[in-house]
């Protein structure tokens, strides 16, 4: 990498963050990055830290319009997720899950799905109905939350975020070059 190659790379990583009065609104990164398809590593510090980044990814989330948000989607590969179906209606279904695994799935849903990092992309995935998680909260207290339909969903899909894995990563694999090959034509048109 060159000098200046470096200089670009570290001004277009501060581009990413917008300081707002509710904190910092981290932009959030699009397919093909490269961070959307490694795995996140484990949280095992739990301090004020995290806790700002857990705010700071609530907030992205809502400036973005979406009820999901993983760490590697703003370019930190850390096992975080946030999902709030209600998008802020009601407070008690703002969930945080840190190191979250599925413990229990039961039954199929078949719906469609959209990622804030694949905009405009649009595909019925098929899913468990139901699913259980077992999870860290901010203060590194284990958690189980359960959810049905969409928040069954949310849960797999960000989780998913967390291993690497999008939900075109989900679809047959004709749907799936079809997808990417759209995303290709709109990257090349300049309207990614
Ligand atoms: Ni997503």
């Amino acid at each position: 990498m060159r000098c200046s190659e470096i200089l670009l790379a570290i001004v277009s990583r501060f581009e990413r963050i917008e300081v707002t009065k509710k904190g910092k609104i981290h932009e959030v990164v699009k397919w093909p990055d490269p961070v959307l398809q490694k795995p996140g590593e484990k949280v095992t510090v739990f301090d004020a830290k995290l806790k700002t980044l857990v705010e700071e990814m609530f907030e992205s989330m809502y400036a973005a319009q979406g009820i999901g948000l993983a760490a590697p989607q703003i370019a930190i590969s850390q096992r975080i997720t946030v999902i709030d179906v209600s998008f802020k209606k009601i407070p008690e279904e703002k969930i945080v899950l840190i190191n979250p695994e599925i413990i229990e799935r039961e039954g199929k849903q078949v719906e469609e799905e959209g990622c804030l990092s694949l905009p405009e992309i649009r595909e019925k995935v098929s899913r468990a109905a139901k699913v259980k998680v077992r999870a860290q909260d901010v203060t590194g207290k284990w958690v189980e939350v359960e959810g049905e339909e969409l928040l069954a969903r949310a849960m797999q899909h960000e989780i998913d975020h967390l291993d690497g894995v999008l939900f075109i990563d989900r679809l047959s694999r004709l749907k799936r070059d079809l997808v990417i090959r759209k995303m290709k034509k709109m990257i090349k048109n300049g309207e990614w």
